[in-house]
């Protein structure tokens, strides 16, 4: 089976694959301390799921699930202590200790924060990671097609449960299998199903959350406000989000992917052009995105049908399908070859396919080994008019053609995501979104600490900022950016007027209402980080 062989893909490969640790086993004893939060936990938790800095797995712990070690560097502000709780309660105690003994707590799924805000602060202070890598199970229940996961499963373990349940049943969520759960459906969640199903939150029906007063709440007795807040406004402002009951989806037992490179001398500027318009108004059945790089535009895509429905390419008359004729208006060219069928999970692989895989073994998908390799910069953008021709040929000639440029990610909106009100979950950016941006830049040990890529990537959304969404130009949460804003502690509570900078460009004027969640659930803003929502009560105040 032929791979994705673009450049952009080899890059995403690397810049996927960033680390895990073979074993969570933890074996070391906390050492003795007066700190009071330890003494509160040593009457509630078993001691070796507590880690100091003195234990052995402690800094082994740490990295488990660190992607990206420019947040693993001397400097970086690392957490005073780490517990793994294995069940429920033991959350509910380290919340109720951290409480009592004035130790905040940054929650940890996946660790696949882009700012690595699950573990570690942007300024010295302390606090505990509280790691849900133990915390795993997957439960499906196919006659039903509802599944119980666990916030620390990855997305590849959801995955893999679901394929071998049922071939024709699938999930609408994100492409990298080392995703967790936890931090990816909390701010949202897309992927390859996404104009079809929409977002992972769009397909919760149930949650169990642990709040800052210790309670363990599902969905009715955390209240309506608070679940919707859950759903896409980032779990870490609300409490700790144990287990998510989501609604499984419909795939057929074959779909077709497919993966087409089209270089700048190819036309891939007319290509593209055409794309923003013709890609978000398809069939909900055919998603295709772009990966950009240099000089290429490669269009990754997964249709729930057949390779007979899009090929061959014919003449668009009455006679055509419709799904033929509407693929045929992007202008690629496209044979046979080039289309396969596979299951639905077969496909997962196939588009993240990542190292130490060829793209078919369906195994690797529950790998959580990478290498803390690739040090990366990340932010997003949101479409809603397509861009011109001539900006386009610009955004070639000039940003991608620089010695130091990043790739672009293109997914496209539109059908089932854009179906929805934009006031249904706090994700915002629905109907009107032809498709959202994601800028990527990677660099390596010696790369001149990424100075060079940073550049890149903020002197190119300043670029952009006349093609995209405007008042407010917004933004995906879960491509976290710090470079959007920062909390202003003010008192000992975040501050609502000056979350606004950062809050209105992932929330747009759910902003308002996620900070109002935030007063029902945890008025004192025990659960706080950099971008965490304020309360709407206290912080308005200042
Ligand atoms: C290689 C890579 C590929 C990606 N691909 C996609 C993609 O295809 N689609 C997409 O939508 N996104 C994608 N993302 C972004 C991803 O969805 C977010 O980074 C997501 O937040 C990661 O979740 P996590 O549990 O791994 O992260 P973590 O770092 O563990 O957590 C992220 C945030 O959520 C909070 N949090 C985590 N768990 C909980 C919990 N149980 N309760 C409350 N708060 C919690 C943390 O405190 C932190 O603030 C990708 C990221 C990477 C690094
Ligand atoms: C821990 O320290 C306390 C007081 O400092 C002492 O009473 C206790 O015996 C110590 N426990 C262990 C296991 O060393
Ligand atoms: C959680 O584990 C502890 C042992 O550490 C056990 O005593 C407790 O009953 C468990 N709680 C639940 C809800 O399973
Ligand atoms: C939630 O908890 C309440 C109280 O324990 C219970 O009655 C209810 O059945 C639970 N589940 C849901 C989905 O509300
Ligand atoms: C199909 O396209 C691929 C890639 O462009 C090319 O290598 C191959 O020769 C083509 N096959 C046919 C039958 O045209
Ligand atoms: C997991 O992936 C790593 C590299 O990313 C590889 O070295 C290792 O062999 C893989 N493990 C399994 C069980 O496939
Ligand atoms: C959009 O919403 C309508 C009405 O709820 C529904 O009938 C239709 O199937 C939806 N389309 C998609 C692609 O979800
Ligand atoms: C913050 O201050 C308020 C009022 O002074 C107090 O009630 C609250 O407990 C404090 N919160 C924390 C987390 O310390």
């Amino acid at each position: 089976m032929a791979k994705i062989s673009a450049p952009a893909a080899l890059i995403l490969a690397s810049f996927l694959f960033i680390f895990c640790y073979a074993s969570t086993t933890v074996s070391s004893q906390p050492s003795n301390s007066s700190d009071p939060f330890l003494k509160c936990l040593s009457s509630s938790i078993p001691s070796q799921l507590v880690l100091t800095p003195s234990s052995p797995s402690f800094t082994p712990l740490l990295r488990f699930s660190i992607r990206n070690p420019k947040f693993f560097a001397s400097t970086t502000v690392r957490p005073l202590y780490i517990v793994t709780p294995t069940n429920a309660s033991h959350v509910q105690s380290a919340v109720l200790c951290g409480r009592q003994a004035g130790m905040r707590i940054r929650v940890r799924s996946g660790g696949h924060d882009y700012e690595g805000l699950s573990y570690r602060a942007e300024r010295p202070q302390p606090f505990a990671i509280l790691d849900l890598s133990n915390l795993r199970s997957v439960r499906v229940d196919a006659p039903s097609a509802t599944a119980w996961v666990d916030s620390g499963a990855q997305l590849g373990e959801l995955y893999y449960a679901i394929g071998k349940a049922s071939v024709q049943l699938g999930f609408p969520a994100g492409l990298c299998p080392t995703v967790g759960v936890g931090g990816h459906f909390s701010g949202g969640g897309f992927g390859m199903l996404l104009r079809k199903y929409g977002l992972a939150v769009d397909n919760v029906i149930d949650a169990v959350l642990v709040d800052a007063k210790g309670r363990l709440l599902n969905r009715t007795t955390m209240g309506s406000d608070v679940f919707w807040a859950i759903r896409g406004g980032g779990g870490e402002s609300f409490g700790v989000v144990v287990s998510w009951q989501v609604r499984l989806v419909p795939v057929p037992p074959k779909v077709t992917v497919f993966n087409v490179a089209v270089s700048a001398s190819q036309g891939a500027v007319d290509v593209v052009t055409r794309w923003q318009q013709v890609a978000p108004a398809l069939p909900e059945d055919l998603f295709i995105r772009v990966v950009v790089q240099q000089q290429t535009a490669s269009f990754q895509s997964l249709f729930l049908g057949t390779c007979d429905a899009l090929l061959p390419l014919g003449t668009c008359d009455a006679l055509l399908p419709v799904m033929r004729c509407r693929f045929r208006e992007l202008g690629l060219k496209m044979n046979r070859t080039q289309c396969q069928e596979m299951t639905w999970i077969q496909s997962v692989p196939y588009f993240y396919p990542g190292t130490g895989s060829d793209g078919t073994t369906v195994e690797y998908i529950l790998n959580r080994t990478t290498s803390l390799s690739t040090y990366a910069k990340m932010t997003s953008d949101y479409v809603r008019k397509a861009i011109r021709r001539d900006a386009w040929e610009s955004i070639f000639a000039t940003w991608l053609a620089r010695l130091d440029a990043g790739i672009m990610i293109l997914d496209p909106y539109g059908a089932a995501i854009s179906n929805v009100s934009e006031h249904e979950t706090p994700f915002p950016h629905r109907a009107g979104v032809l498709y959202n941006i994601q800028y990527v830049n990677v660099w390596f040990d010696g790369g001149g600490g990424g100075a060079a890529q940073f550049k890149w990537i903020r002197e190119f959304y300043a670029f952009m900022e006349p093609y995209v969404s405007s008042s407010p130009r917004e933004a995906y949460f879960n491509y976290r950016d710090l470079d959007l804003g920062e909390n202003v502690v003010v008192g000992n509570v975040s501050s609502y007027e000056a979350g606004k900078v950062w809050g209105e460009k992932y929330f747009r004027d759910n902003y308002r209402r996620l900070a109002a969640a935030k007063d029902e659930i945890d008025p004192d803003d025990y659960f706080r980080n950099e971008q965490s929502i304020p309360p709407l009560g206290l912080g308005n105040n200042k």
